[in-house]
């Protein structure tokens, strides 16, 4: 069968049905979301402070985002695998661009790249044009874009219209030129409700949304906060499972089990007559 493929998603969006992705960065995890049937998995550089222990997504590096990515290929199936691309990873040049976005595809094994635009990013646009020209699928990125958290100055809503974020035009006509650019999706993080509608009317390509309301074409949301591996918790996001508590139950009862004398039980043990580990 294959992974799900841009006409696939093309497909979906054409018969009205939402779009659905969650974040991953390692094989287990990427391989139960899999199986959960998401349509495309993307290799967030949130694996900064959600798998890898920083404060945030900028110093997420390439070869780390490299390395989940291909993490994550090794386990998925079925869905389409996208590699988000770190902090100056793009930019820098159009060939360096080019250069590292195609190691996702041809080392990481990924199906697609995603990168963020600033309002009116002129250089990512034309860096989105030329890897699409070139056969590597992109999509975009607009809104709240964490590796300018230090322009945006925190956890603002964008396209609020009060001169203190980006303005809805703005955000509307980067996703036109990234449409025209050749982007299959935009992701658009953290607008008005209002302003997603506006962006999702205004392109001819499935919107995908975080903190973007409902009038999109799909929602992303970051597998940790959904499973309840985080300690904080979001007002766009839906945790659905507590697993910090699964977790700390199972590893309080191996570790009672273990100084109590119950753990390895007669049937944990081996004998002369075992050959094999398992
Ligand atoms: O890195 C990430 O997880 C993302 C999503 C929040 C869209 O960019
Ligand atoms: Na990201």
């Amino acid at each position: 069968m294959g992974r799900v493929s841009i006409p696939d998603l093309t497909k979906k969006y054409e018969d009205g049905d939402s779009l659905t992705m969650l974040t991953a960065y390692d094989a287990p995890l990427a391989r139960q979301i899999d199986t959960g049937g998401v349509d495309m998995i993307l290799v967030g550089d949130s694996a900064g402070d959600n798998h890898l222990g920083y404060d945030d997504t900028l110093q997420v590096t390439l070869d780390e985002a490299l390395s989940n990515t291909a993490a994550v290929d090794r386990a998925v199936e079925d869905a389409m695998v996208i590699g988000d691309m770190p902090f100056l990873s793009y930019g820098m040049s159009l060939k360096k661009s080019v250069e590292n976005a195609g190691r996702f595809m041809k080392e990481a094994g990924a199906d697609a790249v995603k990168l963020e635009t600033a309002p009116y990013g002129e250089t990512t646009v034309e860096i989105v044009s030329r890897l699409t020209e070139l056969g590597m699928p992109v999509v975009g990125h607009i809104g709240l874009t964490p590796q300018r958290m230090n322009q945006i100055g925190g956890g603002y809503v964008q396209g609020r219209g009060d001169g203190s974020s980006a303005t809805v035009e703005a955000l509307v006509e980067t996703a036109e030129q990234l449409e025209e650019a050749g982007a299959f999706s935009i992701i658009l993080e953290a607008v008005t409700e209002e302003t997603g509608k506006l962006v999702t009317e205004a392109v001819n390509i499935p919107t995908i949304g975080i903190g973007a309301g409902r009038y999109v074409d799909g929602q992303v949301l970051v597998l940790t906060d959904v499973l309840g591996l985080n300690e904080e918790s979001y007002r766009f996001s839906k945790q659905y499972t507590d697993l910090n508590s699964i977790i700390q139950e199972a590893v309080e009862s191996y570790v009672d089990d273990v100084r109590e004398g119950e753990f390895p039980s007669q049937e944990n043990v081996f004998d002369a007559v075992d050959e094999e580990t398992k």
